[in-house]
């Protein structure tokens, strides 16, 4: 049964397209039950604001905290699965010359979906680095330290994400912006699009003339602007917009 009209017009740009880019944020993986970043916590951190968490200003005042709200969010990554909607844009990147998965989430389910063609925008939980010198380290010695201390150099460890007010890495931006400016379909998926540099690629593709798509089932500000807005869960709408696009091929 489709619960959504995929607008054939749609599927006849993805079928022209040479080039595809998609933009996801924490709301694919919201069905994979990892809670997205501006709705309340449950449980524990339910008091806190994940916004006001990932901060430096946060890491310096108490560390402890960040670090454990981290190892929270890690171990929930870990339980986690990737969703239907992840898997449709694994399958996605084998249907285009030029496909690139640009995602701000750092959990590896679109790794583990099968995507190969991404930059991860904002880094990854999985990894940790020296908060002194920016040094990925895989390992060190056990310790009662919350966080640890650097193999290194002794400063504390920080997870290799990106926190408010810090620089995105330089490749995975400058990789984000040339297909966001070079695509033909452009797609903005699970994302509030209110956090900078992330919210301005769709401008990159509008000003290329791509077809622009927003998947969120709450449309956001730039549902208005996009070409087509599908209003429902990424895990539905993408696979049933895949099966379509399949179908017409
Ligand atoms: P947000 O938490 O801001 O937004 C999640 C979006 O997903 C919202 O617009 C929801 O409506 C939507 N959503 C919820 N369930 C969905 C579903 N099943 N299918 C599709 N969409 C759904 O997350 P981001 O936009 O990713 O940055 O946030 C951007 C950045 O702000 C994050 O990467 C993080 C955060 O603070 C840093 O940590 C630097």
């Amino acid at each position: 049964m489709n619960l959504f009209d995929i607008d054939p017009g749609l599927i006849e740009a993805l079928r022209a397209a040479d080039s595809v880019a998609v933009l996801t944020g924490a709301g694919i993986s919201a069905e994979s039950k990892i809670p997205t970043f501006r709705e309340a916590m449950t449980g524990l951190w339910a008091k806190y604001d994940p916004t006001e968490l990932a901060t430096p200003q946060a890491f310096a005042r108490d560390p402890k905290l960040v670090w454990d709200w981290y190892q929270w969010r890690r171990d929930l990554v870990a339980d986690a699965e990737p969703n239907p909607g992840h898997r449709a844009l694994a399958q996605m990147e084998k249907l285009f010359d030029e496909f690139l998965l640009i995602t701000q989430n750092v959990d590896s389910l679109h790794q583990r979906a099968g995507s190969t063609k991404l930059v991860e925008l904002h880094g990854n939980i999985a990894r940790t680095k020296c908060s002194q010198d920016g040094r990925v380290v895989a390992s060190w010695p056990e310790t009662d330290q919350t966080p640890p201390p650097c193999p290194h150099c002794g400063a504390l460890l920080r997870p290799d994400v990106v926190w408010f007010g810090e620089s995105l890495p330089g490749h995975a931006l400058t990789g984000a912006m040339k297909a966001a400016s070079n695509c033909d379909v452009f797609f903005s998926v699970g994302t509030s699009a209110v956090v900078e540099p992330a919210a301005s690629l769709i401008y990159y593709a509008m000003n290329n003339r791509a077809v622009t798509v927003e998947v969120n089932p709450n449309p956001t500000a730039q549902a208005n602007m996009v070409t087509y807005a599908l209003a429902g869960p990424s895990g539905e709408v993408l696979p049933q917009l895949l099966a379509a696009l399949e179908a017409a091929r």
